[in-house]
């Protein structure tokens, strides 16, 4: 359904349904319905997303990170912690908004949410419920009296003002900024158009970034829900590094189990959790034949939680993961058909982002683990305040449970350890005097000890 045509074979695509349609004059890719529009934009865009160019853009997207675990160390070290998924959207929507509009956010720097950010969350969780309405139109007369059309349609055209507003800014900048659209800023008649570059950059910013702040979230609950893994993650991450500063996109890229990590968070907690759908074009599906215009799909979420796939599938196993010479491979999961998630799907529709999230979140964790002891500020276990499973929702993409976490600093742990041995030791064997001369050193080297950078 999702593959790509195949001639020979006798395979046809599946195109998009009418459930991507969107009452903008343009589509962006991700939306586009018509197979030989789509392969050109696609080619235009493509090119951002290559390993190669975003190796150039890394540098970028490192400042974002480094600014994150800043303010992570400050916000995230007080009593209440963070909340995990605001501020993974925050940093995410921030370097989107850098790379796609030449301009960041500032949510991470000022920790709030630009209104923006959540006005496209709503565009997109009403476009889903028009799309009910599409499937069922004698519920349309309704629609007034569920939804707030009126103050949709207004923050619809505030968006489109304000995305132009930040395209313009950019095409002035020109191509001597090196971010999705810097290639194709060439000033000459193959320019694309303002419109085609704006609907574009706006839907790039929630295709790039609401989806991997969301796995990025689920990730964090899940290692949480089982220390075991957020022990085996860090002792792989901070017996690879010696400092920070080593920590980047090719680094991280060879190592297994934060690779497997963030393959379960996938597979477990999908970011897109909807029906993708398609029309069929009249063919054979699994050896049952599809009439032409039927819609169909394969829904991810089901394939990844199906124990015809995946052993123990509703509990979080990185293993699963592993290569078979790894310490920590399980044969439990030998049987597991790993190719059944694929949550970034397969074909000519795959995502154009793979690479871009792979990079971030290998980035994100592995700083985080490197620079952090986490502390879930919810219980997990039985009676559990926060329970991934049961207190997430779907909205078009998933409405997710306040989860707050409190870090501490590898440096304050290291101090802090030093101190509980010491005073251990000082309560025996030296004289109170002494102590208190001790106490104090100790107390200066808390406070001068160094921030993460
Ligand atoms: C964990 C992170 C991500 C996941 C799981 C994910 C998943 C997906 C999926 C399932 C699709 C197909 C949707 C459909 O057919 O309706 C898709 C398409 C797309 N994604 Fe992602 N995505 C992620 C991150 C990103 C990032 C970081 C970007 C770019 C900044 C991005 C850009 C796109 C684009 C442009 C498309 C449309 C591709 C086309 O139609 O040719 N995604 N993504």
């Amino acid at each position: 359904m999702y593959g790509h045509a195949n001639n020979k074979r006798g395979r046809k695509t599946f195109l998009k349904s009418e459930f991507y349609d969107n009452p903008d004059e343009m589509s962006p890719l991700g939306a586009e319905r018509d197979a030989v529009r789509h392969s050109e934009t696609r080619k235009l865009l493509a090119h951002s997303f290559s390993e190669t160019a975003l190796s150039e853009q890394v540098s970028m997207i490192q400042e974002h990170i480094d600014l994150f675990m800043k303010q992570v160390d400050r916000f995230g070290s007080r009593n209440e912690g963070i909340d995990v998924d605001e501020w993974f959207n925050w940093l995410t929507f921030d370097i989107i908004g850098d790379m796609a509009f030449g301009e960041s956010f500032h949510a991470v720097e000022t920790a709030k949410t630009n209104p923006q950010v959540t006005m496209l969350v709503n565009i997109l969780y009403t476009g889903s419920i028009f799309s009910i309405f599409r499937r069922m139109p004698y519920l349309l007369p309704l629609a007034p009296f569920m939804l707030p059309i009126g103050k949709l349609k207004r923050e619809r055209e505030e968006h489109i003002e304000f995305s132009r507003t930040l395209m313009r800014k950019r095409i002035e900048k020109g191509n001597n900024r090196v971010d999705f659209f810097g290639h194709l800023l060439t000033s000459n008649d193959k320019q694309p158009s303002e419109e085609f570059l704006r609907t574009n950059a706006s839907s790039l910013l929630i295709a790039g970034s609401e989806t991997t702040a969301t796995t990025l979230a689920g990730v964090t609950y899940f290692i949480l829900e089982r220390p075991e893994c957020l022990r085996a993650l860090q002792q792989e991450v901070r017996l690879a590094f010696k400092s920070v500063e080593e920590i980047d996109h090719v680094s991280t890229r060879d190592l297994p189990y934060l690779g497997a990590v963030i393959k379960e968070g996938l597979r477990i907690f999908i970011p897109l959790p909807i029906n993708v759908p398609r029309v069929s074009p009249g063919a054979v599906v699994d050896g049952n034949y599809v009439p032409e215009g039927t819609i169909v799909s394969g829904h991810q979420f089901t394939l990844g939680h199906s124990s015809r796939y995946f052993t123990d599938p509703e509990s979080f196993h990185p293993e699963r993961w592993l290569p078979s010479d790894h310490n920590l491979y399980d044969t439990r999961y030998a049987s597991d058909t790993l190719k059944a998630s694929q949550p970034f799907l397969i074909g000519p529709r795959t995502c154009l982002g793979k690479n871009l999230a792979y990079m971030e979140m290998r980035i994100i964790l592995s700083k985080l683990v490197f620079l952090f002891n986490w502390e879930a500020m919810q219980s997990l276990g039985p009676g559990r305040e926060v329970d991934w499973a049961r207190d997430c929702r779907t909205q078009f993409l998933w409405a997710k449970p306040r989860f707050n976490v409190r870090v501490r600093a590898k440096l304050q742990i290291y101090v802090h350890d030093v101190i509980v041995t010491t005073f251990a030791f000082a309560e025996d064997n030296i004289p109170p005097l002494t102590l208190c001369s001790w106490s104090a050193v100790l107390l200066r080297l808390i406070v001068q000890s160094p921030k993460p950078n």
